[in-house]
């Protein structure tokens, strides 16, 4: 989703603002821009719709060193903008930053403005010409009418302006923001959109030599500084040489607390592969021994969800205390997020035996939802960031629920607000289609679902013992699934031009399938629909015929005998039938049922998801790499969705 830079300091301000912008990318958007002032106090604005790329070939063209020589303060201010488009096109134009009719403040936003078009008719109405189709611009022109019509003198003018703007406009943002009157600040705000402060200091003991980056993740930031502010939500904030100023919606004053954050730069490379998403699956391995490691330590042993140093802390006590009193788990997240959702649900209710249910975030925020304080509600979302999790874990909180989040960023606002979290491993996932940090999350929900059964005793221990050692094989397994792609590459070539597809599955990889036709979509754009196989014969068998390929996920368990009467319902209408399997199967039946066969590694079925998983990934990402789609960067699509 939209990305946000900004930069105060000392330094050329475009290198740094496309570096940080580059680190963002992996959020997805369809335009990019950047606006600083000259030595003259005069704006540029740089936009161009499509990749970066496209912006940096624009400032290549035209940026002559004077221009960039810093502003009339003697510093180099700018903010920077990678666009993902909500209202309007994806153009030059609606590309951010976007300016006042008088040229005098440049604005950035990530959110949506709810009450654009009442804001936008005022403002015409005072006579100011909207040059764009976006809610975005109503808040620079806003911000320039009232800086005409209140006092406008000094920074603290303008953060009364600013105030006075926010209390009129509704919605989600991240605002940047800057006033050629003020070239030696920038201004910023957050509200329900992320974004942090990085204060760096060049020179030591030089207060002078401060240097501020503003990003919409802390990855953009950790290349210059460790020290971080993370804004909350109605907080307005500007820096500028002598430090920072930061103030609430009423300007109250408010004292910024610097975290010292140990994030690496974020690793942009694929390290040979020719995508992050290939390189992400083939990881897939390395995420799960690293989620299981220190919390699962040999099949004997009880889970460990909290690191080893808390052992004998409080934080033990009150968790176990939480999950031994729990009567209902709710389970809230959206696309893969959710999907990895749905297969908790399955191995949680298998060993706890409490009900858990599934949400889509995006409904539970708005509906009316039971809630009780024996509630656990279990937030799950890769990236922290997103709209409808974050306001569905807050709407749960606030009706009395108890919050357990996992999360693949802990820095993340859903990492910050949690009090209860079982961290995913993932590692930064720059792929905007979900695939390693699906199977970490699944491994979080194993493990919560293993505590919770060995804490109640709800389930028989030497099952338990087996499901831990299993769990234990997956990485080698996943290995074994990854070694040997080409009959998923050749079924991919076969099937890549296929305007439809179906995934089919029973009981726990149900989500599976609903997850492989997410990917397919996803990357490929081709049209596809997960299905639990007992569903075919209640509709999809009508569109059975053999343009179709039907993708079966086919697993050794109590179902196996039903899902291939399944498989054969579909082949008798003609229809390809390819299946991914694990199960032993009888070699004749198989050959009358399946075009293709496609061999996994055999695990017990309530962990088979985690290795049923990875081939579906593979098909998804040869099928859209034989269609020369932008598998990273899919069209349409954001890594981080901030936006409701
Ligand atoms: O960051 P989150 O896990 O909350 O994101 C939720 C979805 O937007 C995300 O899983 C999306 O469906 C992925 N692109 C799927 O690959």
């Amino acid at each position: 989703m939209c990305g946000i830079v900004g930069y105060l300091g000392k330094r050329s301000v475009i290198p740094i603002m496309i570096e940080s912008l580059r680190t963002l990318e992996y959020r997805g958007y369809d335009s990019a821009g950047v606006a600083f002032l000259d030595p003259q106090n005069a704006f540029h604005v740089y936009k161009a719709a499509g990749k970066l790329m496209n912006l940096e070939q624009l400032l290549a063209q035209t940026l002559t060193p004077a221009m960039t020589a810093g502003n009339a303060s003697g510093l180099h201010v700018g903010i920077g903008h990678i666009r993902w488009a909500t209202h309007g096109a994806a153009n030059d134009i609606n590309a951010h930053p976007h300016m006042g009719d008088q040229q005098e403040i440049a604005l950035v936003h990530n959110g949506i403005i709810e009450n654009y078009y009442e804001i936008k008719q005022a403002l015409q109405a005072k006579g100011r010409s909207f040059v764009s189709d976006t809610d975005t611009e109503c808040v620079v022109q806003l911000l320039e009418q009232l800086a005409s019509e209140m006092p406008c003198e000094t920074v603290d003018d303008f953060r009364a302006i600013i105030r006075e703007t926010l209390q009129r406009v509704e919605g989600a943002y991240a605002l940047s923001i800057i006033h050629k009157r003020f070239p030696a600040r920038l201004f910023a705000v957050r509200h329900h959109a992320p974004l942090v402060v990085g204060e760096a200091f060049v020179d030591k003991g030089r207060s002078d030599e401060r240097e501020y980056v503003i990003a919409s993740d802390a990855v953009a930031i950790a290349p210059h500084t460790q020290r971080i502010l993370f804004l909350r939500d109605q907080e307005i904030v500007d820096v500028g040489p002598d430090g920072i100023h930061l103030c609430d919606l009423d300007g109250g004053a408010l004292t910024p607390e610097l975290e010292t954050v140990n994030m690496g730069p974020l690793q942009i490379d694929k390290k040979g592969f020719k995508h992050f998403m290939l390189k992400e699956i083939h990881e897939q391995p390395d995420v799960v021994r690293n989620s299981l490691s220190g919390r699962l330590l040999d099949p004997h042993h009880p889970i460990r969800l909290l690191p080893l140093e808390s052992e004998d802390s409080p934080a033990v006590e009150q968790l176990e205390a939480l999950l031994k009193k729990t009567s209902r788990l709710v389970i809230v997240g959206c696309g893969t997020s959710y999907n990895a959702g749905l297969v908790g649900k399955y191995f949680i209710e298998d060993l706890v035996r409490i009900p858990v249910e599934v949400e889509s975030a995006g409904e539970y925020r708005y509906r009316n939802p039971i809630v009780d304080e024996n509630t656990l509600l279990v937030a799950i979302s890769q990236s922290g960031e997103t709209a409808d999790t974050l306001q569905a874990t807050r709407q749960a909180a606030r009706l009395g629920a108890r919050v357990l989040t996992i999360t693949n960023r802990e820095d993340s606002t859903l990492g910050r607000e949690s009090d209860l979290a079982v961290p995913v491993r993932a590692g930064v996932e720059v792929s905007v289609c979900a695939t390693k940090s699906f199977t970490a999350q699944i491994i979080a929900l194993y493990l919560l679902g293993l505590a919770m059964a060995e804490l109640r005793q709800s389930a028989d221990p030497q099952r338990l013992s087996d499901l831990k050692a299993g769990l234990l094989r997956i990485p080698a397994q996943i290995e074994s699934a990854l070694s040997a792609p080409e009959p998923i590459q050749a079924i991919a070539r076969h099937f890549c031009s296929t305007r439809n597809a179906l995934f089919i599955a029973r009981g726990i990889n149900f989500p599976v399938a609903l997850e492989g036709a997410l990917k397919l979509k996803e990357i490929s754009y081709i049209h596809a629909e997960g299905y639990s196989a007992s569903e075919l014969k209640h509709g999809p068998i009508a569109m059975l015929d053999d343009s179709l390929p039907i993708f079966a996920v086919v697993t050794q368990g109590p179902l196996l005998e039903k899902m291939i009467s399944n498989c054969q319902e579909a082949k008798a209408r003609d229809a390809h039938v390819i299946a991914f399997t694990s199960a032993t199967l009888d070699s004749n039946k198989a050959a009358q049922t399946f075009e293709s066969i496609v061999a996994m590694p055999q695990t017990d079925e309530l962990l088979s998801p985690l290795i049923m998983t990875v081939p579906l990934q593979l098909l998804a990402y040869y099928m859209a790499e034989y269609l020369g789609k932008d598998v990273d960067q899919p069209r349409n699509l954001a890594k981080s969705v901030t936006v409701e």
